[in-house]
C-alpha cells in the first residue's frame, strides 16, 4: 500500500541536464549502446528535462537527497513485515517515493521505462544488481553496496534489481523523472542474456492519491 505524504518544502530547484549512455542485450531487452538507447546520468545527479525538447530540467538526485533526510522516520514504514511505498511528492515534472525493505526484501530485475532516476538509502543497507549489454549479447553484472546516505543514478531503461541482504530494515527514496509511465521486468537467461518477462504500464498517481497498487521501486 502506498500512502501519500507531500512535503513541497523538501523539493529543491530544478537545476542544468546532464545524459550520456545507455543499456542491455537479448531478446526483448533495451538496445544497446550506440543504438540510439539513452541512458545512465553521468555527474553528480540524474538531471534530466522535464520532457524531450522541454526547457524545463530538475534535478532528481538533489529532491531525493533533500526527501532522504527524514525518510527513515515516516510511521507507515516502521516494523514493515513486506516492502511498502509511501508517495512522498507528484508533480508534473517527478514522482517521488519512499520504500520500507525488511531483511530479505527485494524486487526482480526491471527497468523505469523512459524515466530516469535516483535512488538515495536513508536507513539501512540496500544492494543493487545492475545488468548492462556488451556488443557480444552478454550481459555484464555488477553489485553495488548502497549504505545509508549513498545513492544511485540512472537514466531510460536503466536495468537493476535492490535487495536488503542484511539483518536490518532499510529505508529509501526513489525520484523519477519524467514520471514512471512504463516498468518492464527481465529475468537473466543462460549466457547472460537478458530476456523481457512483462511490461506494465504504470497508473498515474495524483497528488491526493492515498494508495497505489503498482511497485515504484
Ligand atoms: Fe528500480
Amino acid at each position: 500500500m502506498a500512502i501519500a505524504y507531500l512535503d513541497p518544502a523538501a523539493v529543491p530547484r530544478a537545476t542544468s541536464l546532464t545524459r550520456s549512455e545507455g543499456l542491455p542485450a537479448g531478446p526483448g531487452a533495451p538496445p544497446p549502446p550506440g543504438t540510439g538507447s539513452p541512458g545512465l546520468p553521468t555527474g553528480p545527479g540524474a538531471r534530466v528535462a522535464a520532457r524531450p525538447g522541454s526547457h524545463r530540467q530538475v534535478d532528481l538526485l538533489a529532491i531525493a537527497q533533500g526527501f532522504a533526510v527524514s525518510a527513515a522516520g515516516i510511521t507507515e514504514l516502521q516494523g514493515i513485515r513486506e516492502r511498502s511505498w509511501v508517495l512522498l511528492a507528484v508533480t508534473d515534472l517527478f514522482e517521488a517515493w519512499a520504500i520500507g525493505w525488511p531483511p530479505g526484501g527485494r524486487i526482480e530485475l526491471h527497468d523505469h521505462g523512459p524515466s530516469s532516476g535516483a535512488v538515495v538509502v536513508a536507513s539501512g543497507v540496500l544492494t543493487e544488481t545492475t545488468v548492462r549489454p556488451t556488443r557480444h549479447e552478454v550481459a555484464l553484472i555488477g553489485t553495488h553496496r548502497v549504505e545509508a546516505g549513498e545513492y544511485r543514478c540512472f537514466g531510460p531503461r536503466y536495468v537493476h534489481d535492490l535487495s536488503n541482504d542484511g539483518d536490518d530494515p532499510a529505508v529509501s527514496v526513489h525520484v523519477y523523472g519524467p514520471r514512471l509511465t512504463t516498468m518492464s521486468y527481465y529475468e537473466l537467461r543462460p549466457r547472460g542474456r537478458l530476456h523481457r518477462v512483462r511490461s506494465d504500464t504504470v497508473p498515474p498517481v495524483g497528488p491526493f492519491d492515498a494508495t497505489s497498487d503498482h511497485d515504484p521501486s
